[in-house]
């Protein structure tokens, strides 16, 4: 299995979530927060109340299910009784016991009581979920004469104000929902949801491969330590071309394809060290090391006869050759010399 390519598309993923953590949270915190503000035109005015409560009793009026929960609220200056039927609610008014019967004029009303510019003609029913209040089934959705865009939402079943939301409030749930991984719309702000499982179990399986890419690479010998000096007095690679010819010995360095393109890029990749190009490919004339999982994959029966992927190899003392022409074509052309060159790294 390769381990670093499962490795870098997971560190892909989770550095991509974690730019995007990072750049709405310093949005967040930079950005003027009055511009974030949707109450700007909000009237939270204190009415005379009128009408009295009159007493509720459940006896007299025909209720579909036992009443678990009565709250005494007020709308539009009336009092308003708010009961819990276990899963279900209605309202009454609390000054007659007639139930509560809400049409587009009686919300508008209620919209138009909390805010201090004038609402357009225009009246709009969203399903809550499609808005961020999961707990409403129906709302009713009034737009007011601002610049700002200025909407009011308010509950079609209770009556109930929900919020006012503008160009600003737009702006900072677009910059929370980057923030909490948040992606499933109209979920509200919340912690602990799919999304942020699903990152979390991705970093845990980054760290897993990054962790399985070092123990691959410390068996590959890509680990070992070197006093300063090794590197002067201990050339431990010897390069030669296909016909035996030396063209270099370089010192150790973090893997063999490292060691040989230090100075100048003399072997060619392209997977950057993958283990999957096959294009740094040697063939190992002295003991070669064991092969590894990539150089089986990629080489097959190859590793038999002593091919190793240099860019899986750490520390190695010995003799390799290139394994093939182009190889050496190319080799030739970054020395800029027709003949082989030696490299002085040692
Ligand atoms: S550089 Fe691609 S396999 Fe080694």
């Amino acid at each position: 299995m390769n381990w670093l390519k499962w490795h870098l598309y997971l560190a892909a993923m989770c550095g991509l979530q974690m730019l995007l953590w990072l750049g709405s949270g310093l949005t967040l915190s930079l950005i003027d927060e009055d511009y974030l503000d949707s109450n700007r035109y909000r009237v939270d005015a204190i009415h005379t109340p009128i009408g009295t409560a009159l007493h509720f009793d459940p006896e007299r009026i025909s209720l579909s299910n036992a009443v678990t929960e009565i709250r005494l609220d007020n709308l539009l200056s009336r009092p308003v009784y708010r009961v819990q039927l276990g899963e279900q609610s209605m309202s009454l008014w609390a000054d007659t016991l007639e139930p509560l019967k809400l049409d587009d004029t009686l919300l508008r009303e209620i919209a138009a009581a909390s805010i201090s510019v004038p609402l357009t003609p225009e009246l709009q029913y969203v399903r809550g979920n499609e808005i961020g209040f999961p707990d409403s089934a129906k709302v009713a959705l009034f737009q007011s004469q601002t610049a700002r865009d200025t909407r009011v939402l308010v509950d079609a079943d209770s009556g109930k104000l929900l919020g006012h939301k503008d160009m600003g409030s737009d702006l900072k749930e677009l910059l929370l929902m980057l923030h909490f991984m948040d992606y499933a719309p109209g979920n509200g702000i919340a912690f602990n949801h799919i999304g942020i499982r699903v990152f979390a179990l991705l970093t845990l399986l980054m760290v897993f491969t990054g962790a399985l890419v070092v123990w691959q690479r410390w068996q590959a010998g890509f680990y070992r330590w070197h006093k300063a000096d090794d590197r002067k007095s201990n050339p431990c690679l010897f390069v030669l071309d296909t016909q035996g010819s030396a063209l270099g010995q370089f010192c150790a360095g973090p893997s063999l394809l490292e060691s040989i393109n230090a100075e100048r890029p003399l072997l060619p990749t392209q997977c950057g060290g993958g283990g999957s190009c096959g294009l740094c490919t040697l063939v190992f004339i002295d003991a070669p090391p064991t092969a590894t999982e990539a150089d089986i994959k990629r080489l097959g029966k190859k590793v038999e006869q002593g091919h190793r992927l240099a860019c899986q190899h750490g520390t190695y003392t010995g003799r390799v050759r290139l394994a093939n022409k182009a190889q050496e074509r190319y080799w030739h052309k970054q020395c800029q010399v027709s003949e082989p060159a030696r490299n002085e790294n040692v």
